[in-house]
């Protein structure tokens, strides 16, 4: 089939991708002409494990092109697919819907014969039958664009593995006052069922349900995981003053099938590109509603997550003897988690910044965000190997549990710094291990 991508983000560029795989002809279409460029040229503008072999593939054999110009893919596509970003308001928790609207609008002007729209952003519950309204008006007359919302599950880190073979896949459609799809809904239903026929024939669960539905099952997922995390973390401030284990409790817990031993390591907590906005925007929609109660407990999650990295940076300053100033301290990660390039809204990143903010002198090493995060606060001191972050630090704080940290070796790192200390902010090294080197260990859930 020939489908469109329009924005080729951390999302958009993947989807195009796999779509490719999956045999179907894919133009991706972006506002930033340097993104375009790029992965014209068969070179993934972020780090994705996996992504770039595929898109080199198929850039080669021109299954999959991209391009800025509205006109080339409303002409070219069948089903478009709308990836743009939906960040935080600037002046609030709401989501940002300007470039979801604007893609929506452009699209269907640009539209030279009927097709599918399939929403894959996250929006607030609502979006979809509004820009259904927007696709219709804004269409030239007698062409007939059916909005559908498809929203995406993948983590950054295994997005290829997520897109083509995703847990569930969920599709909105436009219901009517009876409640059924409409008809314009159900000839969507068999575009989208032709796209991903490879993931149905594999038996992969499709959920066709109405827009509301559809969008909050994404929000509602990314707001469940929020609260495992910042529930372990709350425990943490518990072990933190009584003693305990916070990792036994977890495995402890975990073992409850109910409850499940994933999203319960204790540590600096959520950050991303998608987690605090999504809860955050969820609360905002629910407000707006004047459902305010409903999701208050969001802004408890919120906080817990928060007051997290402000722990962490109070534990580095009681360490140092109750102030940083001049004082050397080595960062492990910016990414806000492993096998990710991503530094939005990152605790690692936020965590070194107040540090830095407090007169320390702060060596940074990640292995794939050093570039992403030298961006966003360009006067940290960023080093290209986690060797010369450590070397003479008198503090050293492990943020992003990328394996190249987990996999240290305490003797060895002990030879490099000034003072043996290491805050492991995820949880991830062996304490006895550590201890026997020579080092002070602390971890958050500990008391210390
Ligand atoms: N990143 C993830 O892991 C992930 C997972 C699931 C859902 N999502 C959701 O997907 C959406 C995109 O997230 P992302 O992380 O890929 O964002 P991103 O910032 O990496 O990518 C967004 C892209 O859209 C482009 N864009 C903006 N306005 C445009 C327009 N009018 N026309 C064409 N392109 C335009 C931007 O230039 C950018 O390249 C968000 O709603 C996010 O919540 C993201």
């Amino acid at each position: 089939m020939r489908m469109t991508v329009i924005g080729t983000g951390y999302l958009g560029a993947t989807h195009a991708v796999a779509m490719a795989e999956l045999g179907h002809e894919v133009l991706g279409v972006d506002v930033d002409q340097a993104k375009i460029d790029l992965l014209s040229a068969g070179q993934v503008p972020f780090h994705e494990p996996g992504l770039s072999e595929l898109l080199g593939k198929h850039v080669a054999t021109g299954a999959v092109r991209f391009t800025t110009s509205y006109e080339e893919a409303g002409a070219f596509g069948d089903v478009h697919f709308i990836g743009v970003g939906t960040p935080q308001k600037r002046n609030g928790h709401a989501a940002d819907m300007t470039y979801v609207d604007s893609a929506v609008e452009q699209i269907s002007r640009a539209a030279t014969h009927d097709c599918v729209i399939a929403g894959k952003s996250t929006v607030p519950v609502g979006s979809a039958a509004r820009l259904q309204e927007l696709a219709l008006t804004s269409a030239p007359s007698g062409t007939r664009v059916s909005l559908v919302w498809n929203p995406e599950f993948l983590r950054e880190g295994h997005a290829v593995e997520d897109t083509l073979r995703p847990d569930r896949m969920v599709l909105g459609l436009e219901y009517d006052d009876a409640g059924r799809p409409t008809s314009a809904a159900q000839a969507a239903e068999a575009v989208l069922r032709e796209v991903y026929a490879h993931q149905l024939e594999a038996g992969i669960p499709f959920i066709v349900t109405d827009y509301a539905t559809a969008e909050l099952v994404k929000v509602a997922a990314n707001s469940f995981l929020a609260i495992k995390i910042s529930f372990i973390n709350a425990l943490s401030e518990i072990t933190e003053t009584v003693g305990g284990d916070i990792r036994t409790l977890a495995d402890a817990i975990g073992l409850d099938e109910r409850i499940g031993r994933k999203f319960l390591n204790a540590g600096v907590g959520f950050g991303g590109g998608c987690l605090p906005k999504d809860i955050r925007a969820l609360r905002a929609r629910a407000s707006e509603l004047g459902l305010d109660q409903s999701l208050r407990f969001l802004a408890e999650v919120d906080d817990i997550n928060l007051r997290r990295r402000e722990y962490t940076v109070q534990l580095a300053v009681q360490e140092c003897g109750g102030s940083l100033h001049g004082t050397q301290i080595a960062v492990l990660g910016a990414a806000f988690k492993p096998e990710s390039d991503d530094v939005r809204d990152s605790p690692a990143l936020d965590i070194a910044a107040r540090l830095h903010s407090m007169g320390a002198d702060v060596r940074l090493y990640d292995p794939q965000a050093n570039a992403n995060a030298a961006q966003r606060y360009p006067r940290l001191d960023y080093v290209a190997s986690l060797d010369a972050a450590v070397t003479g630090a008198q503090v050293t704080l492990l943020l992003t549990e990328w394996r190249e940290f987990r996999d240290m070796d305490p003797r060895h790192v002990a030879s490099l710094v000034g003072t043996p200390t290491i805050i492991d902010g995820r949880n991830v090294l062996d304490p006895a291990a550590w201890q026997d080197a020579g080092w002070r260990y602390l971890a958050l859930g500990r008391r210390h």
